[in-house]
């Protein structure tokens, strides 16, 4: 089965054709980071000017010559206007060429991102979905149903990248910004805390980080690259210690990753250090933002909808 994708729920604007789930025949996207970068962040009303901008001529380029049995949408979360674009095209598409229509959860795509591997996820498993809105734990069971462990109580994992970033006086996107800046750090210049790391729970907790940086930057005016070392290991400590103690305290073998923050080096190396046994996350393009992962969430999860009443949902979630 052929799935043709759209995914415009932020600043992406990604078609992509995926067979059988797992296959992908074709992958375009397009970014509208440049404008962003400009403004020093997502203005939610560029982000959808954009979206309108780009999404006909994705759309055309991943379809040509390119047949489909079904249409897929990121229905939510996201920004309403961007995932607007999307929804009100797929839905024309479906109208005019009687396809079935297929409403996906931009999360969901996140999750099943890892499916576009090589070697297939084993289940049950723990997931972490680490994203610039969203924090999440989910086990995900054999019949593929998900059940909510945690996740954040404030700023997602990404958010607290960019927020620290933009502290920093580092450019948008502040996930990578970090990452590159902290290369070069000292560790142990500059400390950070690790909030939540040992409350027997499986929340998040990363709005204190601001402010812990902003303190940091003003009392001790440390170099940029070692506070950048501080955040992302500061992060990524959190979000290993919490996803590995998941899956040992639900009895899981198998921790399969996904979310633009999955795109770190660092949070990759630590869980592969941390966990012997199975791990799985997509590759770097799939992490972040992309139609393929929703042509494969829409492929273990065929939620058919009638194209003339799909409405987005920006507040969609996993809980
Ligand atoms: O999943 P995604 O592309 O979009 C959302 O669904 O939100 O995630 C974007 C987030 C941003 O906060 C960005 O800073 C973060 O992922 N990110 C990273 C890296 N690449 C992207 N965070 C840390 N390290 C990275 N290499
Ligand atoms: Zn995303």
């Amino acid at each position: 089965m052929k799935i043709l994708a759209i995914e415009t729920s932020c600043d992406e604007t990604g078609v992509s054709v995926v067979a059988d789930g797992r296959r992908v025949v074709t992958n375009v996207l397009a970014t509208s980071l440049a404008s962003h970068i400009a403004t020093g962040g997502v203005i939610p009303e560029n982000a959808a000017r954009e979206q309108l901008h780009y999404l006909v001529p994705v759309l055309k380029e991943a379809t040509a010559s390119q047949d489909y049995d079904a249409i897929a949408v990121t229905q939510g979360p996201g920004l309403i206007g961007s995932l607007l674009i999307g929804v009100e095209a797929a839905k024309a598409l479906a109208y005019a060429t009687g396809k079935k229509l297929i409403a996906v959860n931009h999360l969901y795509g996140h999750i099943y991102a890892s499916w576009l591997n090589e070697q297939e996820p084993k289940l049950p498993a723990v997931v972490l979905v680490a994203s610039g809105a969203h924090s999440d734990l989910v086990y995900l069971d054999k019949q593929h149903h998900l059940t909510y462990l945690g996740g954040t109580r404030d700023d997602a994992a990404g958010e607290a990248f960019d927020k620290t970033a933009r502290l920093l006086g580092l450019p948008y996107r502040g996930g990578p910004e970090i990452s590159r800046a902290a290369v070069h750090g000292t560790p142990g210049e500059v400390s950070l805390p690790r909030p939540m790391l040992h409350e027997d729970n499986f929340d998040f907790s990363f709005s204190g980080l601001k402010t812990a940086v902003r303190t940091v930057v003003s009392e001790q005016q440390p170099q940029t690259a070692d506070v950048a070392l501080a955040v992302e290991d500061a992060i990524t400590d959190v979000l290993v210690s919490k996803t590995v103690r998941a899956a040992k305290e639900n009895g899981i073998d198998s921790i399969i990753l996904g979310g633009g923050v999955v795109a770190n080096v660092k949070l990759r190396a630590k869980f592969q250090s941390l966990w012997d046994k199975r791990l799985f996350f997509p590759e770097i393009k799939y992490s972040t933002d992309n139609a393929a992962m929703i042509g494969a969430a829409a492929f273990y999860h065929q939620n058919y909808v009638y194209p003339l009443t799909l409405q987005a949902d920006a507040s969609l979630s996993l809980r």
